[in-house]
C-alpha cells in the first residue's frame, strides 16, 4: 500500500503529469456538457492553468498541506486541503490518483490522511466539492464512503459565443401572441370582493 508524505521539489513533475492524465476526462466531460467540442474550447489553455494552479500549490505558504501518495518509489497521487482559521473548517482540494493506479484505494487513502491531518489542527468540519458528472464518480464514492453527504447545489453554464435568447423574464405561452400581457385578467365576483 502507498505511503503519505509531505510534498517535496522533486515531486513536480510526476504530481503535473499525474493532473494532466487524471483530469483530462473531466475537462472533456465538460467540454461536451456545454455543447463546445473540446475542453480547448472551454478554456483554450487548461494544461496551462492547471500547471499554474499546482505550481501556486507549491509555494512555501501552501506546501504544508500538499500531500503525495508514493508506492515502490513513484508518485501515483497527490492531495491538497485548505484549512479557513476563522471557520474552523477544512476542505479538500485538489487531489488525483495516477488513472492506471485509479480504484485500488488510493483516493480513499489519501483522502482519509488529510482528514487526519485537519483533525489534529483541531478543525471541526471538512468539505470536499467535485461535480456530479461520469468523470467525478469516484470522487463523490470516496467521499461519501468517508462519510460526506451531499450538499445539492446547481452551477449553471451558458457560452455566450453564439448569440441566444437574451431577454430575461417570463418565457412566451403557448397560443399567446405574445407571451405577456395576452393574460386575461380573472374576474373577481363583486360579493366576494372585500
Ligand atoms: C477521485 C480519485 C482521486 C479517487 O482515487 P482512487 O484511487 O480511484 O479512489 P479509491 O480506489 O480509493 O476509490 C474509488 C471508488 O470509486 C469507485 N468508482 C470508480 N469508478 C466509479 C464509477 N464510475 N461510478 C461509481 N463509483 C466508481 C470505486 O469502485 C471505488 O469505490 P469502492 O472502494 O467502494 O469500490 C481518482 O479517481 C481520480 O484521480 N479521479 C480523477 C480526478 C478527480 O476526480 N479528482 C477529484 C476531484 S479534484
Amino acid at each position: 500500500m502507498p505511503r503519505l508524505r509531505p510534498y517535496v521539489d522533486s515531486d513536480w513533475e510526476a504530481v503535473l503529469d499525474i493532473s494532466l492524465l487524471a483530469f483530462t476526462p473531466a475537462c472533456e466531460s465538460l467540454g461536451r456538457l456545454s455543447g463546445t467540442e473540446s475542453p480547448a474550447r472551454v478554456d483554450p489553455d487548461w494544461r496551462t492553468s492547471v500547471g499554474t494552479y499546482l505550481r501556486s500549490l507549491t509555494r512555501p505558504r501552501e506546501r504544508g498541506r500538499l500531500f503525495v501518495a508514493e508506492a515502490q518509489g513513484s508518485v501515483v497521487g497527490f492531495v491538497h486541503y485548505e484549512v479557513d482559521p476563522n471557520t474552523h473548517c477544512g476542505s479538500i482540494g485538489v487531489s488525483a490518483v495516477r488513472p492506471a493506479r485509479q480504484g485500488q484505494g488510493i483516493g480513499t487513502l489519501m483522502y482519509a490522511h488529510v482528514l487526519d491531518a485537519m483533525r489534529a489542527q483541531g478543525v471541526k468540519y471538512a468539505t470536499a466539492d467535485t461535480e456530479g458528472n461520469g468523470s467525478h464518480a469516484s470522487a463523490r464514492r470516496v467521499y461519501e464512503k468517508l462519510g460526506f453527504v451531499a450538499v445539492p447545489m446547481v452551477h449553471y453554464f451558458k457560452s455566450l459565443a453564439t448569440s441566444g435568447p437574451a431577454a430575461a423574464g417570463r418565457p412566451a405561452r403557448r397560443g399567446s401572441p405574445s407571451g405577456s400581457g395576452a393574460r386575461k385578467r380573472r374576474r373577481v365576483p363583486r360579493a366576494s370582493r372585500r
